[in-house]
C-alpha cells in the first residue's frame, strides 16, 4: 500500500504516511525497522528495514529506472530528479532540527510560503534539509535523525518515543529537451512532498509508572494527540450547511501536517495495536479513531509548477508576435496582414496573459479525490517477534 503511494508521489501527489498507536504498539519498529546489528545491518538486510527505508528504496530505483529508459531509448526528454530530505522532531510542542549539527537549537517556526505552487504551502524556516541521491545517503539521514530524537524508558516501553517524528522527502522532477538548457526547454516541473511521520503513543501515567520529566512529556503527547483526534473527527464529520471549524492551530504536530491531513494530499494511516487484554480500550480508541480516519476525504492534485509554465507559454507568445511585427514592416505587400498583426500585438498585456494562462491552466491537472487509507498492524504482546498484518483495508 505505501508503494503505491510512493509511486502517486512521484508521479507529482503530495503524500503522508502516519504511523498512529498506543504506546508500545510498534510505530517506530514500524517505521524504522529493526535496529542494525554486525549480522543484519540495513541497507543489504531488506527484511529489517522499516518504511523509511523502504519508501528510500523505492525512490532510489525509480529514479534509477527512468534515467536508464531514457537512456536506452534515447527519449527527446529527459527528467532530472532532484530529492532532499528534512527530519525533525516535535518535542513537547517545540519543533527541533535532527539533522542539525548545534546542540543549541531555538524552536523553529512554521511559515506560509507565498512562492509555493499553492502560495499558502507551509514550511519550517531554518531546516537543514540534505540532498538524498543514494540508499546510503538515506540510511545516513534516517540514523542520525534516530540518534538525535527524544527517546526515555517507561515502565511500558524501554524505548519510548516521546516526540512525534516528521521525515519529509520534496521530490522535484524538471523534464526538459535533451542536451537543451535554457528556460524554453523545459516542459514541465513537478513538485511533490512525502511525510513519513512516526508519532509518539498515547499513554496512561498509571501504566508507564510515568513521573516528573516523562509525565510531563506524556501529558504534553496526550494533548497533541488529542487536538489531532479533534481535527480527524471534524474532517470526517457529514457536512452540515456551514462549513464546519478544523483546529490544525490547536498543535503544532496538525498545524505542520494541516495539507496531509485535510488538503492536498494522499494519506496512509497504518494504526499499531497491541492484542494483549491489558491494552484493550487503548486498542478499541485506536480502531475507533483509525475507522474515523477513513472517512476523511482529501482532495489530491499533481503539483505542477504552472507558473514556469505560464513563463514559458508567454515568452513563446512574445517571440511570436515580434517575429510578426518584423516581418510586417520589412514588407509594404504584407500591409493588411500586417494590420491584422497589430491588432494581436494591441491587444492589452493583461488580456495577453490572461489567454496564456488560461492555456496553461487548461492543461490537464490531474486531481483525484481520495479517502485516508487505512491498515492495522498488531504485534504479540511485549518480547514478541514478528509483527503480525492483523487486517488490510480498502483504498
Ligand atoms: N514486530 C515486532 N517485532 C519485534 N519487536 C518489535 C515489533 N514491534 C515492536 N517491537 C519492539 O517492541 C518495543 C516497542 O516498540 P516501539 O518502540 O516501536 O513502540 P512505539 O509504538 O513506537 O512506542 P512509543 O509510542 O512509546 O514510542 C521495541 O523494543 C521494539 O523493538
Ligand atoms: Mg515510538
Amino acid at each position: 500500500m505505501v508503494k503505491g503511494l510512493v509511486d502517486q508521489c512521484l508521479a507529482g501527489y503530495n503524500g503522508c504516511v502516519l504511523a498512529y498507536g498506543q504506546t508500545a504498539s510498534g510505530k517506530t519498529f514500524t517505521m524504522e525497522g529493526s535496529k542494525p546489528t554486525p549480522l543484519h545491518p540495513p541497507p543489504s538486510d531488506p527484511e529489517s528495514r522499516g518504511i523509511m527505508l523502504r519508501v528510500a528504496a523505492d525512490v532510489v530505483d525509480h529514479i534509477q529506472q527512468t534515467t536508464a529508459a531514457e537512456e536506452e531509448e534515447q527519449s527527446e526528454e529527459i527528467t532530472q530528479f532532484s530529492v532532499k530530505a528534512t527530519y525533525l522532531e516535535i518535542y513537547q510542542e517545540t519543533l527541533k532540527d535532527l539533522l542539525c549539527d548545534s546542540d543549541s537549537q531555538a524552536d523553529l517556526r512554521i511559515r506560509i510560503d507565498p512562492d509555493s505552487l499553492s502560495g499558502r504551502e507551509l514550511y519550517v524556516q531554518g531546516l537543514t534539509e540534505r540532498e538524498v541521491i543514494t540508499l546510503e545517503d538515506y540510511v545516513r539521514v534516517a540514523h542520525v535523525g534516530t540518534r538525535r530524537r527524544t527517546v526515555g524508558e517507561t515502565d511500558m516501553n524501554n524505548v519510548s518515543s516521546r516526540s512525534h517524528a516528521v521525515l519529509t522527502l520534496t521530490i522535484e522532477q524538471i523534464t526538459r529537451r535533451r542536451g537543451g538548457t535554457s528556460p524554453d526547454d523545459i516542459s514541465s516541473r513537478k513538485r511533490s512532498k512525502l511525510h513519513l511521520v512516526d508519532l509518539a503513543g498515547s499513554e496512561r501515567a498509571n501504566s508507564t509508572g510515568a513521573t516528573g520529566t516523562r509525565l510531563k512529556e506524556g501529558s504534553s503527547i496526550n494533548q497533541s494527540l488529542l487536538t489531532l483526534g479533534n481535527v480527524i473527527s471534524a474532517l470526517s464529520a457529514p457536512p452540515s450547511g456551514r462549513p464546519a471549524h478544523v483546529s490544525y492551530r490547536d498543535s503544532k504536530l496538525t498545524y505542520l501536517l494541516s495539507d496531509s491531513l485535510g488538503g492536498n494530499a494522499l494519506t496512509v494511516m497504518i494504526a499499531c495495536v497491541s492484542p494483549a487484554s491489558s491494552c484493550y480500550d487503548e486498542t478499541l480508541g485506536t480502531l475507533r479513531f483509525a475507522e474515523r480516519a477513513k472517512k476523511v476525504k482529501l482532495r489530491a492534485t499533481v503539483n505542477v509548477d504552472l507558473q514556469s509554465l505560464r513563463i514559458s507559454t508567454l515568452e513563446a507568445e512574445i517571440a511570436q508576435l515580434r517575429q510578426q511585427l518584423e516581418s510586417s514592416s520589412s514588407s509594404s505587400l504584407v500591409r493588411r496582414s500586417t494590420r491584422d498583426a497589430h491588432t494581436s500585438t494591441r491587444m492589452p498585456v493583461s488580456s495577453a496573459c490572461d489567454a496564456a494562462c488560461s492555456s496553461a491552466e487548461s492543461q490537464p491537472r490531474k486531481s483525484r479525490w481520495a479517502r485516508f487509507t487505512t491498515f492495522f498492524t498488531g504485534i504479540a504482546g511485549r518480547g514478541r517477534r514478528a509483527a503480525a498484518t492483523i487486517h488490510v483495508a480498502e483504498q
